[in-house]
């Protein structure tokens, strides 16, 4: 079949349709190159006017009239494009609103218009940051809890850990699941619940099938390593080859769960080709929450070097605690378990970084931006 892969020159497009070409579709890439992911002027993207059966649209989502052309006789779409810092997005609110949001309304708008354009299925790529702080477990009475976002007085107060909503007291972090509250608390994340409500209401209402994957942190060979606003694995990259140290946020025991972009393609490569479609959300993750003091750690020896990291205390507003993704569904539904564990995933990454131009130290300029509209402290 024709797929279209929004925003499918960036990291997981980038695997993501090799894939889909190998097992025979034919696809078609609509993105805008956007500077801040592939520099002001785009390098390393020959491949998308060279590879035989994929077709490249330069243009944005939010443009009806491009967007018009790129759904036109496609069977299928991979709905990837979005901006996607999560610090950035809470000072750049209406570019963030406008990519992310306004765009998907533009998706669902030529759906509309068109009876579905002949489209049979559409997935989206979400983000665990939809949940918040996710799940926990209350110890007094194993009560699942999804406590609210952390203030920014706690956070000034340096009270790292979520609480009890009611009890007040600590809590015990489990695996995520699908139908657990959803509880936004940056931009950016109220940008992706935005995205699965307009793609799941105009799918249902059009009798199209569809499936919201949400991506806990895909890191992998390929991602942006000029992009200071998101993708911890690539900035720590750069300082650990420039010989800078690491500096870790909080007290370096806030968690993420890292999944490996060859499990996130995976996953979307088995949830376009399941006899019926998913209708509903599926977590992509690994399933293991990993601290960003060992990841740090982790990476440091991939690179062959020492750890070098320092606790700072910093802290960002909008960022959450800890991750940890239910992969149940993920098993059931799409019959995948994820593969590559954080070892290997970061000797490939930190294999591939090796072959590329070191890009320049920007992190501090990210940073200052977010202190100077007083969103980090
Ligand atoms: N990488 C992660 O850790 C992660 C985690 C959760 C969710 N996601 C989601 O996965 C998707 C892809 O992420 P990625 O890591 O490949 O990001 P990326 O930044 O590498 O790629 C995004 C691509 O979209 C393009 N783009 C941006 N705005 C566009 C627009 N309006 N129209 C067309 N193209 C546009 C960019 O030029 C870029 O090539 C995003 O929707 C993101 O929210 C990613």
């Amino acid at each position: 079949m024709t797929i279209l892969v929004t925003g499918g020159a960036g990291f997981i497009g980038s695997h993501l349709v090799p894939r889909l070409l190998d097992a025979g579709h034919a696809v078609r890439i609509l993105d805008t190159l956007s500077p801040q992911i592939h520099g002001q002027i785009p390098e390393g993207l020959d491949w998308l006017r060279e590879t035989p059966g994929l077709e490249f649209i330069r243009g944005s989502v939010a443009d009806r009239e491009t967007l018009e052309k790129a759904v036109d006789g496609v069977e299928a779409i991979v709905h990837l494009a979005s901006e996607t810092g999560t610090g950035q997005s809470m000072y750049e609110i209406s570019r963030y609103c406008h990519e992310n949001v306004q765009g998907t309304a533009e998706l669902c708008q030529v759906l509309a218009a068109s009876k579905g354009h002949g489209v049979k299925r559409v997935l989206l790529s979400s983000s665990r940051s939809v949940y918040g702080e996710g799940a926990y477990l209350r110890p007094s009475d194993q009560a699942r809890v999804t406590p609210s976002a952390r203030t920014a007085a706690a956070l000034r107060a340096r009270q790292w850990e979520p609480v009890c909503p009611e009890t007040g007291e600590a809590l015990e972090l489990v695996p995520t699941r699908e139908d657990d509250r959803t509880a936004p608390s940056s931009i950016y994340a109220a940008t992706k619940l935005m995205q699965e409500d307009l793609l799941r209401i105009t799918c249902d209402s059009m009798g199209i099938g569809y499936g919201i994957l949400r991506l806990q942190n895909v890191y992998g060979e390929g991602q942006s390593l000029k992009n200071p606003y998101t993708g911890i694995l690539s900035i720590f990259s750069t300082k650990i080859r420039r010989g800078l140290e690491l500096p870790i946020y909080e007290d370096g025991l806030e968690s993420r769960d890292f999944v490996h972009v060859s499990d996130v393609v995976a996953a979307f490569a088995k949830a376009l080709a399941t006899p019926e479609p998913v209708n509903g959300i599926v977590n992509v993750g690994y399933g293991q929450a990993t601290s960003v003091l060992d990841v740090a750690a982790s990476l440091s020896r991939a690179f062959g070097a020492e750890p070098n990291t320092r606790i700072t205390g910093e802290y960002r507003l909008g960022d959450i605690r800890h991750n940890a993704a239910d992969v149940t569904r993920l098993q059931t539904l799409l019959g995948h378990t994820p593969e590559v564990n954080l070892d290997t995933g970061l000797s490939r990454f930190a294999a591939w970084v090796g072959t590329q131009a070191l890009p320049e130290d920007q992190l501090e300029k990210a940073k200052a931006e977010l202190v100077q509209k007083g969103l980090m402290g």
